[in-house]
């Protein structure tokens, strides 16, 4: 009588998955992958910090312009014109009148917008929202609450007008009184 042969194991259910990872495999491969984010956290924060650092060594500076320029010879100007050929560098209108000059802001005093100087209107004019102001500084109509602001000329030694934008003279407050905020001739 023979006996029976053990039968070789029957092969897994197709259903089952084919290559599921031990529990242990996947688990470091978990760990692994947070380790690499937390690593990679890490280092950007580093980076920023350093970069941060680096900036203040490197402070931002700023070059502006001299406040204070030689604007050639009274004689250079027009009796009764307002200037241009100032706007552009210095933001500033030179007014010629009979009897000496002046230096006006080209900064409206609404919201800080630049008006035009309107020759056929004699006028300046905001393009932002319509402040009109007169050749002298004055404001007569839109939004503007004051007049424009004045800046500090005189002549200097050789004969040259100087004009400094680190002082202003504001007509509200009466200070178009003050020597330096006209230039006599
Ligand atoms: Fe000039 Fe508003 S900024 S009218």
């Amino acid at each position: 009588m023979s006996e029976e042969q053990p039968k070789p194991p029957s092969s897994p259910p197709a259903s089952a998955p084919k290559t599921q990872p031990p529990v242990s495999v996947a688990r470091r491969h978990f760990l692994f992958t947070w380790l690499g984010f937390a690593w990679t956290g890490f280092a950007a924060a580093t980076l920023a910090a350093l970069s941060t650092c680096l900036r203040f060594m490197f402070p931002n500076v700023l070059f502006e312009p001299n406040p204070i320029f030689n604007a050639g010879k009274p004689d250079d100007y027009d009796i009764g014109k307002v200037d241009l050929r100032w706007k552009e560098k210095y933001a500033v209108w030179l007014v010629r009148e009979p009897e000496g000059m002046y230096a006006l802001s080209t900064v409206c005093t609404h919201l800080g917008c630049t008006p035009s100087w309107m020759e056929s209107e004699q006028k300046f004019k905001c393009p932002c929202h319509g402040s009109g102001f007169y050749a002298s500084g004055i404001n007569f109509e839109g939004p503007a609450p004051r007049p424009l602001e004045r800046y500090a000329i005189r002549l200097g030694e050789d004969g040259n007008i100087i004009v400094d934008k680190s002082r202003k003279f504001q007509q509200e407050k009466g200070e178009w009184n003050q020597p330096d905020s006209f230039l006599y001739l």
